[in-house]
């Protein structure tokens, strides 16, 4: 039998890197529910929908929603690419700007019904790690192992930097953790599914845990959640 996995929490906590490497120890599908967030507020950027004051234009985002195909393109190295209207953006939508744009896009109701819909499809057939916000709460609710992670500001936003520092995207310290403390802000208090722990969540708090001993312990949580499923 297969089940359920939703992993959830703030910013840079490094949901990502841990749900992959569950997905891929254990052959299940993996969606960054991140990344379709991303991408439509890359489509309204592209779109003029978003002005410089970082406003949206949510009634023409709306109306555009049919338009914007979100799909992931299974790369020959085993990675997964976003891909929007059928163009990789993967690089793209990991870009500062993007990122500084997209909790007002994801507290757009009509935003989350339509990738919440999107999720919920992919997750049919369950044997899937998806990774998000409110994943274990609104998306699968009755989700078989769900995780809540959490990590000091500061750890997330040096995580952070070098990620971008990486990819050659010119920043600093201070601008990642502004955009860190002010997505968790906007993530917790928007009207629309805020980012909020699942009363049955189980907490990782990983600031002091190398990634071996993170997917150590996740593989165990995977263990046990399959267990009691099949009992
Ligand atoms: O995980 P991430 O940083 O790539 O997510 C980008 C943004 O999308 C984040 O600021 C909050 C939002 N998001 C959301 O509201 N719900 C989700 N399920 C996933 C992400």
């Amino acid at each position: 039998m297969s089940i359920i996995i939703a992993i959830d929490g703030f910013s840079s906590t490094g949901k990502s890197t841990i749900a992959k490497a569950l997905a891929k120890e254990i052959g299940y599908h993996y969606v960054d529910t991140g990344a379709m967030y991303r991408a439509v507020t890359l489509y309204a950027m592209e779109h003029k929908l978003i002005g410089a004051d970082g406003s949206v234009d949510e009634k023409a985002l709306v109306g555009k929603l049919p338009e914007i195909k979100i799909g992931f393109s299974l790369q020959p190295d085993g990675t997964q690419h976003t891909t929007l209207n059928g163009r990789d953006v993967e690089d793209a939508i990991r870009r500062m700007d993007v990122s500084q744009n997209v909790s007002p896009v994801a507290a757009i109701p009509e935003v989350r019904h339509a990738l919440v819909a999107m999720q919920q499809e992919y997750g049919r057939e369950k044997g899937i790690v998806m990774d998000g916000r409110d994943i274990g709460t609104t998306v699968f609710p009755d989700a078989e192992l769900k995780i809540f992670m959490t990590a000091s500001a500061e750890t997330r936003a040096k995580r952070r930097l070098n990620e971008l520092l990486q990819k050659g995207q010119a920043t600093n310290f201070e601008e990642v953790l502004a955009n860190v403390v002010h997505r968790d802000h906007i993530d917790q208090t928007r009207k629309e599914s805020p980012l909020r722990r699942a009363d049955d969540a189980i907490d990782l708090d990983n600031s002091e845990m190398t990634i071996d001993e993170q997917n150590a312990w996740l593989l165990a949580r995977y263990r046990e959640a399959l267990k009691k499923a099949g009992q």
